[in-house]
């Protein structure tokens, strides 16, 4: 199956409130960069074969194009997030809309739940990796450990500059990821460390330029510029590192992965699991 990737074009995108550490009202986004930078990510993506579907942007929702929050993808099912802040809840109706139109099994935490998706979910091994505190709430995962049938790992995020997993962990393949040790307590270091045999760390001032929240297609790996460090370690695993620009969006708080959400087989053995 070739890869599949859900992306939301950034007409309504803005600074228009402040739910991270990273947004500010007064530093606006610049709408002709902010879509420059969104379709040079896009054609980087489709440049490895990816086949991107676009969702139609919303009037009101600045946040729509981290679509990586849509809700958390297993096999045909679709578990949509249940957000923390109400000014990202207005999103789920569209992203539910989709997902049931294009067949997919739309299904929903029970109620006092949070759950942002797979911006606090990420698969690697046989694992589901879980962040919780800022955003998603441990029993939100535990309930879906439960529904998937997989064993899932709760991780604290310490940080609130890295308030969802996808901003201090990507898993590259079985086994190995990079990831930002201070993002997590001991605790969370440690069981990271003990499931994931090759870890890449990824420094402080490129974890602040998003490095951790990248794009993985197979051996390459599409994340923000300004992060060489990261660029090199990923060269020498023989991975190709692939740089967009994407500052536009680090003002939201968010950068190449949280701007995509995969749609085919992330869980399924074999692409991401051993
Ligand atoms: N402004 C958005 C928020 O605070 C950014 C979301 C970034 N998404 C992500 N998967 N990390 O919710």
């Amino acid at each position: 199956m070739s890869p599949r990737i859900l992306m939301c074009p950034p007409d309504h995108y803005g600074i228009e409130y402040e739910i991270n550490p990273w947004m500010n009202r007064s530093m606006s986004s610049v709408r002709d960069l902010a879509f420059k930078q969104w379709r040079a990510l896009r054609d980087a993506i489709v440049s490895l074969g990816v086949r991107v579907e676009e969702m139609v942007p919303v009037a009101g929702l600045p946040d729509l194009v981290f679509t990586a929050n849509a809700g958390l993808m297993f096999h045909n099912k679709f578990f949509s997030s249940q957000f923390k802040h109400d000014v990202r809840a207005k999103e789920s109706p569209h992203f539910d809309a989709w997902f049931a139109k294009n067949g997919f099994e739309v299904h929903h935490w029970p109620s006092g739940m949070y759950h942002e998706g797979a911006g606090d979910a990420l698969f690697c091994g046989n694992a589901l990796f879980a962040g919780y505190r800022t955003r998603s709430d441990v029993h939100a995962h535990q309930w879906l450990a439960e529904q998937i049938g997989m064993q899932v790992l709760p991780v604290e995020l310490v940080n609130t500059r890295f308030y969802h997993l996808d901003t201090c962990f990507c898993p590259l393949a079985p086994g190995l990821a990079l990831y930002h040790p201070e993002a997590f307590d001991d605790y969370g270091q440690k069981v990271i460390r003990s499931n994931v045999n090759t870890l890449i760390s990824v420094c402080e001032p490129e974890a602040w330029r998003f490095g951790c929240n990248a794009v993985v297609v197979g051996k390459s790996v599409i994340h923000n510029a300004g992060c060489p460090q990261l660029a090199r370690d990923l060269t020498k695993i023989g991975y190709q590192s692939i740089e967009v620009e994407l500052d536009e969006f680090l003002k939201a708080g968010g950068s190449a992965k949280c701007l995509t959400l995969r749609l085919d087989g992330e869980e399924a053995a074999g692409w991401k699991c051993s």
